[in-house]
């Protein structure tokens, strides 16, 4: 069960499945180091709240310097980094998608995702904790969208991360667990920007407007609660890739 010794360095924190998931680990009493650009909401029990553009690389360098400090002052029993953090834009043909864009959306849903991991499994073995990675990935991790290519492709580049490092932990003293969660469809800003699209950049528009007026999507405290459930089972194996749909 997730307690008041544990802790969560979650991405994306201000809003959406992030703040869903502070907000619920916060009531396990847990300490969080809540990390997003924007504001993050001044509510919960023990949590630091950081910015940082997770675009920029010195940003991402002196986050994981601050998380390292932020556990001295403690004796965590589990510690959990979730890379929740990320971007569906942008939302165009592989032709018509701005160069920029799509570089600071592999960073954002890959890039530094890996860095992040890399900098935590370090960190735990230092320290001789023990730690967990969550991957919040997508079902299009494995379906392909037309106007998607690049947060499918980044989705898909996470989830076989997600393998590889799984099976170098398997054998290690102290392995760190990394597993990938794809979350099902949320009502969150994501999905507003997807149904803000047009049908020319994005074909598949009208099945996201049927989804939001079916009442088909999810609300992110009700995924949220759900995913501290599937965590606190226990049962995550290395390299392991799951959807919260099918558990
Ligand atoms: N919503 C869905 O239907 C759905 C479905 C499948 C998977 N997912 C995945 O679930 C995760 C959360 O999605 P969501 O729907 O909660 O998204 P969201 O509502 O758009 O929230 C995205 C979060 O990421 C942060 N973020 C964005 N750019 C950032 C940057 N450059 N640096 C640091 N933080 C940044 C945002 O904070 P700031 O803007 O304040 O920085 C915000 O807290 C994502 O990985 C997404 O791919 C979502």
């Amino acid at each position: 069960m997730t307690d008041t010794n544990d802790v969560f360095l979650i991405t994306g924190a201000s809003r959406g499945l992030g703040l869903a998931m502070a907000r619920a680990f916060d009531l396990h009493d847990a300490a969080l180091f809540l990390v997003a650009r924007g504001e993050i909401v001044d509510e919960f029990k023990q949590a630091v709240r950081y910015r940082a553009d997770l675009t920029v690389s010195p940003e991402v360098h002196d986050l994981l310097e601050a998380f390292d400090s932020f556990l001295d002052d403690r004796k965590p029993g589990n510690v959990t980094l979730i890379n929740n953090a990320g971007t569906v834009s942008p939302i165009a043909s592989a032709d018509r998608s701005d160069p920029g864009e799509v570089d600071a959306a592999i960073r954002l849903n890959l890039l530094t995702p890996m860095w992040l991991t890399s900098g935590f499994i370090k960190t735990i073995e230092k320290r001789k904790l023990s730690g967990r990675v969550i991957n919040i990935s997508s079902g299009a991790a494995h379906s392909a969208y037309a106007g998607w290519s690049t947060y499918c492709a980044a989705k898909a580049g996470l989830d076989h991360f997600t393998r590889c490092v799984g099976i170098e932990q398997s054998d290690r003293v102290n392995p760190v667990t990394v597993v990938s969660i794809a979350p099902g469809v949320i009502d969150t800003d994501m999905q507003s920007q997807i149904r803000g699209m047009n049908k020319q950049d994005f074909p598949m528009l009208d099945k996201f407007v049927n989804l939001k007026e079916s009442g088909a999507l999810e609300s992110a405290d009700r995924v949220a609660s759900r995913l501290v459930a599937f965590l606190d089972d226990g049962a995550l194996k290395h390299g392991g890739i799951y959807d919260l749909r099918d558990l």
